[in-house]
């Protein structure tokens, strides 16, 4: 498969082909989905609660991200690499960006509606940067769990009128997590970015999931939307089950 970049991103939508996206947190599976085709790998800050056992996305540091996204870098050959930008990083932005870049991503992804500046400021930096809105993780308190947003006509309106300021602001490409299939379309229609679904339905240009959930690997709880096409969990277990029993006989 060829190189992947940006542009290929952008150009995705008007080509109406479908972008598909993964997470990765360390270098084999920074190959695998390398070499399976994927279009955007993404060092996600799920980190925390896939990979490092913590209770939300909420404890992971930027050491935490760059010692990742470092392992994952070293193994991704074609697909544009993302880092998620953590809650950590905030205190001083635009050098924490700068050292994402730095450390091997292609862009970076920064949820929500508040850094605009922010956002701005990389762009005229020309660091390419992934908004995110809908149920964004690190709002997890201020939402109350993991809750579906733009069930009313007003909440569509506001999170297509988030869409638009992102997109004016500068990012190439917008996930949209945990929204009702509606409000997904409205913002698809209403922006000329790609749109990314994270459980927003199947109205957007391309698709995202935690590659643990997909894969059957993610310890405990998993989002209900989450697609699980194989049980390695299971093949696992079985697999260390016969070695344990090898070893006694
Ligand atoms: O952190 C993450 O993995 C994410 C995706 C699920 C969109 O933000």
């Amino acid at each position: 498969m060829e190189k992947i970049n940006i542009q290929k991103i952008i150009l995705a939508k008007k080509q109406k082909r479908k972008i598909a996206m993964l997470t990765a947190y360390d270098y084999p599976f920074a190959r695998i989905l390398d070499d399976a085709g994927v279009d955007i790998i993404l060092v996600g800050d799920s980190l925390g609660n896939v990979i490092l056992g913590y209770e939300n996305t909420l404890p992971v540091t930027m050491q935490e991200m760059l010692h990742h996204l470092k392992a994952v870098r070293r193994g991704v050959e074609k697909a544009v690499l993302v880092a998620d930008f953590p809650l950590a990083g905030f205190k001083n932005a635009f050098v924490n960006v700068k050292q994402l870049i730095k450390a091997g991503a292609d862009a970076v992804k920064i949820e929500g509606v508040n850094n605009l500046a922010l956002i701005k400021r990389c762009k005229t930096a020309g660091i390419p940067i992934m908004g995110h809105i809908g149920f964004t993780p690190q709002d997890i308190k201020k939402f109350g769990g993991a809750r579906m947003q733009g069930k009313e006509p007003k909440d569509v309106k506001r999170l297509v009128e988030e869409a638009k300021m992102l997109q004016q602001a500068g990012v190439f490409a917008l996930v949209i997590e945990l929204t009702t299939p509606e409000a997904s379309k409205q913002i698809t229609k209403a922006v000329s970015i790609p749109t990314i679904s994270c459980g927003a339905g199947s109205n957007c240009d391309g698709q995202v999931l935690v590659s643990y959930d997909l894969l059957g690997l993610t310890q405990g709880a998993k989002p209900r939307f989450a697609k699980q096409l194989v049980n390695f969990s299971d093949l696992a277990k079985k697999a260390v089950k016969k070695y344990v029993k090898d070893v006694r006989k």
